[in-house]
């Protein structure tokens, strides 16, 4: 017997609502119906929980030429340089805007304050005190929530894309919707015109991370699962500094504070990143996260140190009165007392396959913002362009599918949830989902190696059957859901690590310690495996 399902029917379909979901759906709202949906509320996002800043070029001291540079050389010989330069340069613009929509940028002297991240050669990060995100956040909500013809389905988990090659080889494959469960466990159709895949990154694959909750890769499993490409999965940025807690703490101390003079120490007060790199504190990511992770296993201790004493008491209050009170709640004076760090996963550098307007592998399918693939970063992301890249993706997006012709009606088959029967093992969920974390943690994380990545392959596989037979036989749940988007993205991550034969910008392996300069981009495509 078929369970009784709810069919909707927009224009677009946004899954995501993010800085590129929310952008996408304020574009494309005066064309049509927009139906947005995301898995909590508005502010369960990385988005709402980015501090640094935006980055792009709005001082006369700096040139977009420079802004493209230090994206290159960050990505480490990866990055797509068309891809670059079409985003870079329009990071003015964009911050532009969002001070027009009512972003309070900080400002000093009449002009924008600008701070300094590593791996970029000048000052050109707007920001918001060190809570960017949420102030991102609530400009673009204030252009979504009094639009009519926008529907927000909070809490509300896209479970499978709907494309037309389930209907038979008659058909092209079409995206035509996807399949959502929604907060009373009934699972809707919602068929679209268009589908927008803003569904963030996969931070969660690992024991310790910035990410918050919904960073589970629900995009990029569904659209694999869908038949799209993936492309370097393996580039995990890990941040060098998130806070040490025992209890598993995912509070990031913004690159920001080294921006500003904060400095990287060890027990004893050294400062030992210069050992690794000239640049110290502010060389790239990957560099200053791989020399913590190095010292800490050289020291055999569980943590290094941020000093942020050299910024100075009244700075700290100011642009950093966020993370001053956060770490005040938890006993920890940061203008006083240098705060035990650790590197955590933070920003997936690779996802869906896609061009730089979100057109992925299929029609009428769309991945933007962290979830997308593009290139951009190559292996290795700069800092504070991924809000960016977001922003200018969900534009060239809206721009692209307001051009395409209306597609020609299709029957969109509907849920069918026959022959489940009602679950009892849900501890097997925690189980597993705690077995995935812990395997990636210890096999997949700053540095890898054959062996590492076969035992974990090994595990994940495991996992995944079992998941595979529990899924079939018992109703979805928020919970399953993710579990079994986390797997399949962890395994997709080792697949790719085990791809690349060298060492370069966020994957490093002790078997292949060296860059291979004939190394290209790790494409994954379902019909391969
Ligand atoms: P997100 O903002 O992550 O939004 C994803 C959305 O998808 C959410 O609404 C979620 O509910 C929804 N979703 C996911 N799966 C489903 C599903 N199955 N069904 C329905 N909805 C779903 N970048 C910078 O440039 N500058 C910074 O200063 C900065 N600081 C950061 C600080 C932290 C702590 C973190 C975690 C990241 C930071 N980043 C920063 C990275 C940046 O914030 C993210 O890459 C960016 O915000 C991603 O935006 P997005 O719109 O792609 O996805
Ligand atoms: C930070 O504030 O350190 C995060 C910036 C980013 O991830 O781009």
């Amino acid at each position: 017997m078929k369970a009784q399902t709810t069919q909707l029917k927009t224009d677009f379909l946004i899954i995501g609502s993010g800085a590129a979901g929310l952008l996408a759906a304020s574009r494309l709202a005066p064309h049509g119906d927009v139906i947005i949906v995301n898995k909590g509320t508005f502010r369960d996002s990385s988005t709402w929980y980015a501090q640094g800043g935006i980055a792009g070029v709005s001082s006369s001291k700096d040139t977009f030429e420079s802004h493209v540079q230090d994206t290159l050389i960050a990505g480490a010989g990866l990055c797509h340089e068309d891809v670059v330069r079409a985003i870079v340069n329009r990071g003015s613009e964009i911050i532009q805007e969002l001070e027009e929509i009512g972003t309070p940028f900080d400002q000093r002297d009449g002009e924008l304050h600008l701070t300094k991240e590593g791996g970029h050669s000048s000052r050109r990060i707007a920001h918001a005190k060190d809570a960017t995100g949420q102030a991102i956040s609530r400009a673009l909500m204030s252009q979504v929530e009094p639009q009519a013809n926008i529907q927000r389905l909070e809490q509300h988990t896209a479970i499978d894309l709907i494309t037309s090659r389930r209907l038979g080889k008659n058909y092209q494959n079409r995206c035509l919707g996807a399949y959502v469960l929604n907060r009373d466990g009934e699972v809707l159709t919602i068929a679209a015109q268009h589908t927008v895949l803003a569904t963030g990154g996969a931070g969660k694959v690992y024991l310790y991370t910035s990410n918050p909750h919904p960073a589970s890769g629900d995009g990029i499993a569904m659209a694999w699962r869908a038949g799209c490409s993936v492309m370097n999965l393996e580039f995990i940025q890990f941040h060098p500094t998130c806070l040490f807690d025992r209890e598993g703490s995912n509070m990031l101390l913004s690159e920001a504070l080294r921006g500003e003079k904060a400095q990287l120490v060890d027990r004893d007060g050294r400062r030992f990143v210069f050992d690794y790199d000239q640049r110290g504190e502010l060389a790239p990511r990957d560099i200053v996260a791989r020399a913590i992770d190095h010292e800490m296993k050289k020291q055999g201790v569980d943590c290094m140190y941020l000093d942020a004493r050299p910024i100075g008491r009244k700075k700290i209050e100011d642009h950093f009165c966020n993370t001053h009170a956060r770490l005040l709640e938890l006993g920890l004076d940061i203008t006083n007392e240098p705060i035990p760090i650790v590197p955590a996963a933070h920003y997936l550098c690779g996802g869906i396959k896609a061009d730089v307007h979100g057109r992925t592998d299929i029609a009428g399918l769309y991945a933007i913002g962290e979830t997308a693939g593009t290139g951009l970063h190559g292996a290795n992301r700069l800092a504070s362009n991924s809000l960016l890249e977001c922003l200018v993706m969900a534009d060239y997006c809206a721009t692209d599918i307001l051009k395409q012709p209306i597609p020609s009606d299709c029957p969109v088959p509907v849920w069918d949830d026959s022959g489940i029967v009602p679950e009892n093992e849900r501890i097997q969920i925690k189980q597993n989902w705690d077995e995935i974390r812990a395997t990636m943690s210890h096999y997949v994380g700053i540095v890898r190696s054959d062996e590492r990545l076969r035992r974990a392959r090994r595990r994940l596989r495991l996992i995944q059957e079992e998941i595979a037979s529990y899924y079939w036989m018992h109703p979805v749940s928020q919970d399953l859901l993710e579990l079994r988007n986390l797997a399949l993205m962890a395994e997709l991550i080792v697949l790719s690590a085990q791809q690349r034969h060298e060492s370069r910008g966020l994957h490093y392996s002790t078997d292949y310690p060296h860059t291979d300069e004939h190394a290209k981009d790790t494409i994954l495509r379902p019909d391969d495996l």
